[in-house]
């Protein structure tokens, strides 16, 4: 099983303290918030990766991360994305490195306490399709967010006004070798941005989406509050380990 990692975008939402620098160089307690999806994958036992980022400090994560092995890596790659163009297109940057195989995409600035290594073994035995982490939050109308018809699926809204149902869709996609394909099909939303969740509902239409619920938490970091948040469940992490 192959990693990818999406840490491009522009990070706007938190400037200034993105006007220099990548979101993902931040620091969330005591390291660079990209520590933390790259950490995931390793503990899940996926250690072949692709980062892609984009912006004018790409070059700072070579200085950071260099070849993985410090992290657990077996072998870190990197990929550029010009300009916003959205997570899909980030992801669609990833197609030849994961050449067909089963991926485990994780966006950089999700942070999460579990250990993902039970959903990526149920995953290596789903035959096909996709599975995907939810997670139940106070303030659904922030992510994705999944609709249900008993135990399925039926649609994901991106950032609902009303949302059915408080479950958010997780920035942590697992995905068979047709999720490039559909990457190609996808038209920019209102947003001018290829989306994950256009992709992730192409997969509820087909019949071939699974889904697990997160237990631990979960937090997002890409504005102020979630930052914040992310800074305070990190730190608690790691008191709760000494
Ligand atoms: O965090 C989970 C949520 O992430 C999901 O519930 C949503 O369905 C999904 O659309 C996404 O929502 P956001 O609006 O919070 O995504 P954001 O634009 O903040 O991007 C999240 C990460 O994706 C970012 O840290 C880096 C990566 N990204 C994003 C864009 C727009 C890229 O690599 N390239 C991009 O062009």
């Amino acid at each position: 099983m192959k990693g990818v990692v999406l840490a491009g975008g522009l990070g706007t939402r938190l400037n200034p303290l993105t006007k220099v620098t990548n979101k993902h160089l931040l620091p969330v307690y005591n390291k660079p918030m990209i520590f933390y999806p790259l950490e995931t994958l390793v503990r899940g036992g996926v250690r072949d990766v692709l980062l892609v980022t984009g912006g004018q400090s790409a070059g700072d994560f070579l200085r950071l991360l260099g070849n993985g092995k410090s992290i657990g890596l077996r072998s870190l790659n990197y990929a550029y994305q010009e300009g916003e163009g959205g997570i899909a297109h980030a992801l669609g940057l990833a197609e030849h490195f994961v050449d067909g195989k089963k991926s485990v995409i994780i966006l950089g600035d999700n942070i999460i306490e579990e250990d993902i290594s039970s959903y990526v073994d149920k995953f290596r035995k789903q035959e096909s399709g996709a599975r995907i982490l939810l997670k139940k939050v106070e303030d659904p109308e922030r992510f994705g967010v999944a609709e249900f018809n008993d135990h399925t699926i039926t649609k994901i809204i991106e950032k609902p006004k009303n949302p059915k149902s408080s479950y958010a869709v997780t920035g942590i996609y697992i995905y068979d070798g047709k999720v490039f394909d559909i990457v190609k099909t996808l038209k920019p939303s209102g947003r001018g941005e290829l989306e994950i969740t256009d992709v992730n509902n192409a997969y509820v239409k087909a019949g071939e989406m699974k889904f697990d619920i997160l237990k631990g938490f979960w937090t997002d970091a890409g504005t102020f509050d979630s930052l914040l948040r992310a800074n305070n469940l990190a730190k608690r992490k790691v008191e709760k380990k000494s």
